[in-house]
């Protein structure tokens, strides 16, 4: 008998990197979701439930859950007729910035290939999972879904239809992450999406394209600081730093206490600055960090990680 039931792990994710607005993406090691995929004879119907870190604000209706929205995606593609139940353990805060949902999408597709055997690639399972991110970003960015299931870091080299390279990152890589505690509006990351530009002046193409070049050669040499450096971006930051309070006061605190880059964190509101391992002491950054919001009297989690993998199975 194939297995009826396999619980899978998805990595938080960071999009962006600065200047790779939906086209760069960065697995963490930490925090992962954990989710548990069982077929079952009531057919056709999706069940989820959601547990763990503020579980109470994901909706657990199919079609407005990223993981429902997949699953049901993959019944109706393949034209099964089964019913799949999905219990999500969040270890990942949602609406942070730090692809909640997408670890939800990237681990249901992924569980589902596996239990299914329907063979299907990484870049197939980025495609199914990008579909999810409508339900909760309002469009099919591939940066967080890729990251989810490729892990470390990868370029989005095309959309229509998607395509990804994958790169591994530094073993001196750090990672600070810090996030005010503040209400995000529903609908965060439409909002973030609707404060940008339509159109950017060469100028600030010309600045972003030589930062996003920067990067991937950042990365090819294992070069952090380089890595660091090439997260300034002349486009997106700018249009959305003022959705996070004191944003510019953590962002120097955060490059005073040794960070090599910064930059936000997806659509944030949660903040990623980079650590060379070799060269400064994260937790001293991550610390610096959560002591800029709380200066402005905001409550803030702070951490450190580093790049991860991407989704696994799971042992029992
Ligand atoms: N690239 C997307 C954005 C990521 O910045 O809107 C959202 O998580």
């Amino acid at each position: 008998m194939p297995p009826r039931e396999v619980t899978v792990k998805a990595p938080a994710t960071s999009a962006n990197l600065g200047p790779g607005f939906d086209i760069f993406g960065l697995a963490l090691n930490y925090p992962t979701d954990k989710v548990t995929i069982t077929l079952t004879d009531a057919k056709p119907s999706i069940k989820i439930e959601v547990f763990g870190v503020a579980a109470q604000t994901i909706s657990t209706a199919p079609e407005r859950n990223t993981a429902g929205v997949v699953a049901n995606q993959i019944l109706r593609e393949y034209g099964l007729n089964l019913g799949i139940n999905i219990k999500i353990e969040k270890g990942i805060w949602p609406s942070r910035g730090l692809g909640s949902s997408a670890a939800s999408a990237a681990a249901t597709v992924f569980g589902l290939n596996h239990l299914l055997n329907l063979k299907l690639s990484k870049e197939q399972l980025v495609r199914f999972a990008a579909k999810g991110e409508v339900a909760s970003a309002g469009s099919a960015h591939a940066d967080n879904v890729s990251a989810a299931i490729y892990g470390n870091f990868v370029i989005v080299k095309a959309y229509n239809p998607v395509e990804v390279i994958g790169l591994k990152a530094p073993p001196d890589m750090e990672i600070c992450i810090a996030f005010p505690q503040i209400v995000t509006p529903k609908g965060k990351t439409v909002k973030a999406r609707s404060v940008l530009p339509k159109v950017a002046h060469l100028e600030k193409v010309i600045y972003n394209t030589g930062k996003v070049a920067a990067m991937v050669s950042g990365f090819y040499t294992e070069n952090v600081e380089l890595i660091g450096q090439s997260m300034s971006d002349a486009i997106v930051e700018p249009a959305r730093a003022f959705l996070i309070p004191s944003y510019v006061q953590v962002k120097e605190s955060a490059l005073k206490a040794g960070a090599c880059g910064f930059g936000i964190s997806g659509a944030g509101p949660a903040v990623i600055a980079i650590v060379n391992r070799k060269k400064a002491h994260s937790e001293k950054v991550a610390q610096a960090m959560k002591e800029s919001f709380e200066a402005a009297g905001l409550d803030a989690i702070a951490f450190t990680t580093r790049p991860g993998e991407g989704v696994s199975l799971m042992e029992k």
